[in-house]
């Protein structure tokens, strides 16, 4: 027997469609690339969180002259939350880019900032809504981190 995945996520043709908040956050993440320490690449990725007591964090990837050391800004961003701000959830995050190209598309989180996403949400019991846009252009939201994984491992799959 076959089996399908699919999910649903919103599409929209610019930041100006959003709704104040959501267009608020994804501002936030705009402008934080500017403070991505991305010397290796010139690809500064920036995050921005709303958490359930309404506060915003925000975060940047942070490279490496060791490549693989460099930490995506999703990581750097749910390192920080939950080192900060123990317990909080984090409803909705925000991902932008600045590159030396284009910046006038979604980018959408690199596999292993999927899995550390599905992680925080199956922790806190919380879906992540994702709001992805690039410095202008589309912008996609995509209502948990989760469907970004399928059949992904998570803790329930240990010690069964
Ligand atoms: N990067 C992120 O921070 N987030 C993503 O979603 C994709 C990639 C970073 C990693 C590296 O510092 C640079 O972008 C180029 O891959």
């Amino acid at each position: 027997m076959n089996q399908q995945f699919s999910f649903d996520y919103a599409c929209f043709a610019s930041a100006s469609e959003l709704d104040p908040a959501d267009k608020a956050l994804l501002e936030k993440a705009r402008a934080i690339t500017a403070a991505a320490y991305a010397p290796y690449s010139n690809f500064k990725v920036g995050a921005a969180a709303v958490l359930d007591d309404g506060r915003i964090v925000t975060a940047t990837n942070q490279e490496n002259a060791s490549y693989p050391v460099g930490i995506c800004a999703e990581r750097t961003l749910l390192s920080a939350v939950s080192a900060m701000h123990a317990n909080k959830r984090i409803l909705t995050l925000a991902i932008s880019y600045a590159s030396e190209g284009k910046n006038d598309r979604p980018i959408s989180p690199c596999g292993l900032c999927r899995q550390s996403l599905a992680e925080y949400e199956q922790r806190s019991q919380q879906p992540i809504r994702l709001l992805l846009g690039g410095q202008t252009g589309a912008v996609y939201i995509i209502p948990d981190c989760v469907s970004l994984l399928p059949l992904g491992f998570s803790g329930e799959d240990l010690n069964r």
